[in-house]
């Protein structure tokens, strides 16, 4: 959570930082601030709110080339304008953004008021200029005194400080993500490549204990020892078009309508002559594999149960796990289990401590993740990419899709790989219409009836989703999408689970989104039939071939095709019909509140 950015080079930092946190802003929407030196002092501005809020307050903005920024989401205080970042040390010459959770800070924050040093907010990020003020008394450089003062911190860091005087920006990390970008006349730091895409695609990803110097014309990188360390530099393959929302009110629906593209990128030189292929997997890298998990958080935990269920069909010994619940739930774990971290941003900690403790258990560890260099894809043995393209809406939409079907091409995989699965049985028509696949999207998108639908059921009190089978984890997914942008009551459940209590809770104000994928139906059609005989109406959302549709009072439909993929289309309607139940209920569709995107914190 919270976004960090730092500047420097020879024009102006100020605009860049602003728009550099509008990028950012996924990662946290509580306050918003920056600092820009420029010769005169160390000058900050910042305010609780939105990087809309801050720039409202700057009636001219401050002038410098060497800045920094922040967009927060809190964990230690409150979102006011005390504790937004950047915070100083109590001359306010040093300056610090801070990304991450100082486990130590109140022992640090003790020690350092007994010392003189004044503290103006309730947070953990303040220890850190106060500490590298203390330590600049005593040591030869600020660049000492910063090593001294990160070696003194316990928890995780991504940082920026600008120091009054010094044309430098001082950077560092440790648990938390940073990236470098490398323009022609200008550098930038920051917590995600969106925030700097505009202006480059050169890049450097940062490893923990990296201690990083940005000087207008030169930039070094050392280790907390102070010994230079080589990290080569990227090229990113994004096109900055897709960091802004171009003609659409929200990056929501834009990444919602630019599903057909993702997914066509997703699927590009993945199947070759009838088979799976993917780079960096060999074919019978998995041959020793007897388990699989996937282990996830949110909407990615719903993509994984999507691949999960495919897995098992498949005659492999499946489990798909909640990260935060791994260390108690996993099981037994050695070197014939494959772990398959499922995560879009690559950075959730849940989904990253899962990993580590397989790896401590010799599992084999595999990253599923849309951000190149990101922990997840580090940390693991082996990284796939879902090669969406950035997402900036919280909620995730076309992250998802590209997700799913990225693993059920993997599940394609491993069915080969390991002895004892038997590839599943329509695997080559599976493959034959994934090709299809994008266009379907498209048509959904150009033929939905979800706004209509929406409106229609504007004054519920609950809303419920039910599915069996694949479709199981898309009611989950629907529920999900749903609450969390429009702040509604809405639950997924198993078909079959109604009727073991939600039942109770049905009335004709808690319309049933049925889902269906054209395979298996009946039981889901037997339990829409239920809640419909205690007045709920029912939503048929799947092929129009469903017997779901026979009994259900509206229908939402998708384009005949195999199972698998009706299912991720029937998702494509529900995140239709959240996004207008949103709209029409005027929420905050970008940035839902109490949320971010990229969850860092346990
Ligand atoms: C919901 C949503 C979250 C994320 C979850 C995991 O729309 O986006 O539930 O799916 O926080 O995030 P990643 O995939 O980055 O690990």
């Amino acid at each position: 959570m919270c976004g960090i950015i730092a500047r420097i080079g020879h024009g102006d930092a100020t605009e860049t930082l602003l728009s550099g946190l509008e990028n950012l802003e996924y990662r946290g929407y509580d306050s918003a601030g920056i600092a820009v030196q420029n010769g005169s002092g160390v000058k900050v501005h910042k305010t609780s709110g939105e990087v809309a809020d801050l720039k409202a307050t700057l009636d001219t903005r401050p002038s410098g080339n060497i800045g920094i920024g922040h967009t927060r989401w809190s964990t230690h205080g409150p979102p006011t304008d005390e504790n937004a970042h950047p915070h100083t040390d109590t001359a306010g010459d040093v300056a610090v953004v801070h990304n991450g959770v100082i486990d130590n800070y109140d022992e640090l924050r003790a020690q350092l008021q007994s010392q003189g040093h004044e503290f103006h907010s309730d947070t953990d990020t303040e220890v850190i200029p106060h500490l590298i003020d203390e330590y600049r008394q005593d040591s030869a450089s600020t660049e000492q005194a910063i090593r001294k003062a990160i070696d003194t911190l316990e928890g995780s860091y991504a940082i920026a400080a600008l120091v009054d005087g010094e044309e430098r920006v001082y950077a560092a990390r440790k648990g938390s993500p940073l990236v470098l970008g490398l323009d022609d006349d200008e550098w930038f730091l920051a917590s995600d490549v969106p925030a700097f895409l505009d202006y480059t695609d050169q890049v450097i990803y940062l490893e923990d204990g990296d201690l990083v110097v940005l000087e207008p014309d030169s930039y070094r990188i050392t280790d907390l020892g102070g010994t230079p360390v080589e990290r080569p530099v990227d090229t990113v393959d994004w096109d900055p078009d897709d960091a802004g929302k171009g003609e659409y009110d929200h990056y929501m629906e834009k990444e919602i309508h630019s599903q057909p593209t993702a997914l066509a990128n997703t699927i590009e030189g993945r199947i070759e002559n009838g088979t799976v292929s993917f780079d960096d997997l060999e074919p019978g890298k998995f041959a020793d594999i007897d388990t699989v998990q996937f282990v996830a958080c949110g909407t990615s935990y719903h993509a994984a149960m999507y691949a999960g269920q495919q897995l098992r069909t498949a005659g492999l010994q499946t489990a798909v796990i909640r990260a935060s619940e791994y260390e108690t739930s996993a099981g037994p774990i050695d070197e014939s289990t494959l772990v398959i971290a499922v995560t879009q941003s690559g950075e959730t900690a849940d989904t990253l401590d899962a990993v580590r403790t397989a790896a401590s258990h010799d599992a084999q560890t595999l990253a599923v993740t849309n951000v190149v260099g990101s922990t997840a894809a580090r940390e693991a043995d082996t990284a796939i990419y879902i090669r969406a393209g950035p997402e900036v809406g919280v909620a995730a939409t076309k992250t998802y899709s590209s997700q799913a079907v990225t693993l059920t091409l993997l599940t394609q995989r491993l069915a080969a790989d390991v002895p004892e699965a038997t590839p599943v049985d329509d695997s080559e028509e599976l493959l034959e219409t994934l090709e299809d696949f994008p266009q379907h999207v498209e048509t959904v998108l150009e033929t939905s009836q979800a706004r209509l639908l929406a409106r229609e059921f504007m004054n519920s009190t609950s809303y419920f989703f039910i599915g069996n089978g694949l479709s199981h984890s898309v009611a989950l997914e629907g529920a999900l999408k749903f609450k969390e942008i429009t702040y509604e009551h809405a639950e997924g459940f198993a078909s079959g689970e109604l009727k073991h209590g939600p039942l109770a809770l049905v009335t004709e104000k808690s319309p049933l989104f049925a889902v269906s994928t054209g395979d298996a139906d009946e039981k889901t059609k037997t339990n829409a039939i239920e809640a419909q005989s205690r007045g709920a109406p029912i939503v048929a959302v799947g092929p129009a071939t469903s017997p779901l549709v026979d009994v259900a009072d509206a229908h939402l439909s998708v384009p005949d095709t195999h199972p698998v993929w009706a299912g991720l289309l029937a998702n494509v309607q529900l995140q239709l019909v959240s996004y207008h139940a949103a709209t029409l209920l005027e929420r905050s569709i970008d940035k839902p509140r109490n949320l971010a995107k990229s969850v860092t914190v346990e």
